[in-house]
C-alpha cells in the first residue's frame, strides 16, 4: 500500500521518484475530509495582501487575470516557470517521454492536447469532477490561487470537462504543466508535469447500441503483451469500488479490461526502452525478471471503479499512475449523456527520472549544457536514449533553523507534516519561503524536531535546511547568506520567531 507520503516501497533512489506524484496527492485528497484552514497563517496572508494590493491583475501566458489579494498567493518564481513549457521543449526529457506515451495512443482515435492554458477556474478544477466544496485539495495552503475562483491548475484532469464536451474524437491526451504547493525534497517541485487520457463509446453511435460488443472489438484489436499482471481484485466491488448505477456490469467491466490493456501497453513501451537504454550504456540489468504489474484498488472523486497500476521495480512496487472508468455525471454535464469510458493521469517527471535515471526533480529545471545536451537529438531518435551521467555532486551545507510560532498560533499541522486540523500554521508556507529566496539551490527541508512549552503552551519546530546545488559548490558564506535572507523572511511573512 501507500504510505503517508505516498510510497509504495520500491528501493534505492528511485524509490522517492514523484512521492508527491499524481498518485499520492490523490490519495491524499481522497482521504477523510476534515475542515480547511480560514486563510494561509494569518501574517502569511498579511504579507501576501500587502505585496499585491497594489497589484490588480497579474498576466500569465499573455492573459490577464484579476487579483484578489485575499487569495492570491503566488509567488514571482512560480509565475516565471509558468512560460517554461517543459513538454513541449525539443529534447528536454519530459517532452521525451510524453512523446513516448504519446506514440502508443495514436491519432485519430486519440489526440493530443499540449497547449492547454495552466489557469483554470475552481470549478474546472475541482466542482466539474465532483471534489465536495470542503475538500482538503482546496485550501490555499495545497494550491496557487490568483481569486476566489481561479487557479492555477493542480492537475490535467481540470481539462476532462472541456474535452467530452468538445467531443472530437473517441480519445484524448492532454499533457500539462501542474502547481502544486508541497514540500522541497528530490522527488518533489511546485510544478511539474502530467498526462491524462480518456477514451469513450458512444450508444449512439456503436453497432445495435452495443457498447460491450464495441469495447471488445477494440479490446480484441489491441496488441498483446508479455507481462505478467496481477489483477486480483473484482471489476468492481459495491463498498470498495463501486460500479456506477448508470452502467451494467458487462459495460463497467469491458471498458475496465480496455483501460487496463492500453495502460500495460503503455508501460510495456515505457520498460522497453529502459532495458534498451540500459543495454545501450552497458548497465546490468538487475535480474532479468519479466516485467509485473500489479492493479491496485484506489479511489477518485472522477472515476469509478478507480485504480492504480504499480510496476515491480529494483526491488519494489513502484506507482505509476491512477485510473478509472470516468464518473458519468462529467460526462452528462459535458452534454455527451451517451457515451461512457475511461480516463487516467500519470506525472511525467516520474517516467522520466526512471526512463533517464533522473536522480533529482530540480535538474528537469536546469538550463545548464551539461544537463540539456544528454538528451540532444534523442527526440528524433529514441534508439539514441541512454541513462543521464550525473554531474560530481557537490557538497551538502546543512543549516537549521528553531523558532517559536507566532502567539495563539497551534501549530499541530505541522507536527505530522501535512495534517490540516492545526489551524494557522502550515509547512507549505515555509517551503515557499525557502523557495522564493533559495530558488533550486535547496535540496530538501525536514523536520527535525517539534514541541510545545509545558508552561506557555507555545509551539516550536526546528526544520533542517540542505543547501546542495546541482550545478556548483556553495560557499559557506553564500549558504549562511541565505539561510540569514530565509530566517529574516520567516520573520516578516510568517511571524514566527527565531529560537
Ligand atoms: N488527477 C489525478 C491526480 O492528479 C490523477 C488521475 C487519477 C487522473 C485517476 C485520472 C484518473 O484521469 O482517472 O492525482
Amino acid at each position: 500500500m501507500i504510505g503517508p507520503r505516498g510510497m509504495a516501497c520500491a528501493g534505492g533512489l528511485l524509490a522517492r521518484v514523484g512521492s508527491r506524484s499524481v498518485i499520492s496527492r490523490a490519495v491524499r485528497q481522497s482521504s477523510p475530509l476534515r475542515p480547511l484552514p480560514a486563510t494561509v497563517t494569518a501574517p502569511a496572508a498579511r504579507w501576501w495582501r500587502a505585496q499585491y494590493s497594489t497589484r490588480p491583475e497579474v498576466t500569465i501566458n499573455s492573459k490577464t487575470y484579476p487579483v484578489d489579494a485575499e487569495w492570491f498567493n503566488v509567488s514571482s518564481t512560480i509565475l516565471n516557470l509558468t512560460s517554461r513549457k517543459l513538454h513541449l521543449q525539443k529534447d528536454h526529457p519530459v517532452s521525451i517521454t510524453r512523446q513516448i506515451i504519446e506514440s502508443v495512443f495514436p491519432s485519430p482515435t486519440y489526440l493530443s492536447y499540449n497547449n492547454l492554458d495552466p489557469v483554470v477556474t475552481t470549478h474546472e478544477n475541482f466542482d466539474s469532477l465532483g471534489f465536495p466544496p470542503n475538500h482538503p485539495g482546496r485550501a490555499k495552503t495545497d494550491t496557487y490561487y490568483i481569486n476566489s475562483t481561479t487557479l492555477l491548475r493542480t492537475h490535467t484532469s481540470a481539462h476532462e470537462a472541456e474535452l467530452f464536451a468538445a467531443s472530437k474524437s473517441p480519445g484524448y491526451l492532454i499533457s500539462a504543466d501542474v502547481y502544486r504547493r508541497d514540500e522541497i525534497d528530490k522527488s518533489h517541485y511546485p510544478v511539474f508535469h502530467q498526462m491524462e487520457g480518456a477514451r469513450v463509446w458512444d450508444r449512439n453511435t456503436v453497432p445495435n447500441g452495443d457498447i460491450v460488443a464495441a469495447v471488445h472489438r477494440d479490446l480484441d484489436a489491441l496488441p498483446k503483451h508479455e507481462m505478467i499482471i496481477e489483477d486480483p481484485n473484482p471489476p468492481f466491488h459495491p463498498e470498495r469500488n463501486p460500479l456506477q448505477p448508470s452502467h451494467t456490469p458487462e459495460e463497467a467491466e469491458a471498458v475496465g479490461k480496455h483501460l487496463k490493456r492500453s495502460l500495460e501497453l503503455m508501460v510495456a513501451e515505457i520498460f522497453k526502452r529502459v532495458k534498451e537504454s540500459h543495454a545501450r550504456a552497458g548497465v546490468k540489468e538487475q535480474d532479468g525478471e519479466p516485467l509485473k504489474v500489479r492493479w491496485v484498488e484506489a479511489y477518485f472523486p472522477f472515476t469509478s471503479p478507480s485504480w492504480e497500476m504499480e510496476v515491480w521495480y529494483q526491488g519494489g512496487w513502484l506507482e505509476v499512475l491512477g485510473c478509472g472508468v470516468s464518473q458519468q455525471h462529467i460526462l452528462n454535464d459535458a452534454g455527451v449523456p451517451n457515451q461512457i469510458g475511461w480516463a487516467f493521469g500519470l506525472g511525467l517527471e516520474r517516467i522520466a527520472m526512471l526512463l533517464f535515471q533522473i536522480p533529482d526533480i530540480r535538474l528537469f529545471w536546469s538550463q545548464d549544457e551539461r544537463f540539456l545536451g544528454q538528451f540532444r537529438g534523442v527526440e528524433g531518435d529514441w534508439g539514441e536514449m541512454r541513462p543521464f551521467v550525473g554531474f560530481s555532486r557537490h557538497p551538502a551545507c546543512y543549516k537549521d533553523v528553531s523558532f517559536w510560532l507566532p502567539a495563539g498560533s497551534t501549530g499541530a499541522a505541522a507536527a505530522g507534516g501535512k495534517g490540516r486540523e492545526g489551524g494557522e500554521w502550515h509547512e507549505n508556507d515555509l517551503m515557499e519561503v525557502v523557495r522564493d529566496v533559495c530558488g533550486d539551490v535547496v535540496e530538501d527541508v525536514v523536520l527535525m524536531d517539534s514541541f510545545t512549552h509545558p508552561k506557555t503552551g507555545r509551539r516550536s519546530f526546528c526544520y533542517r535546511v540542505n543547501y546542495r546545488s546541482l550545478e556548483r559548490t556553495l560557499t559557506n558564506e553564500e549558504a549562511n547568506g541565505l539561510h540569514e535572507s530565509v530566517k529574516g523572511e520567516m520573520v516578516g511573512r510568517l511571524g514566527v520567531e527565531i529560537r
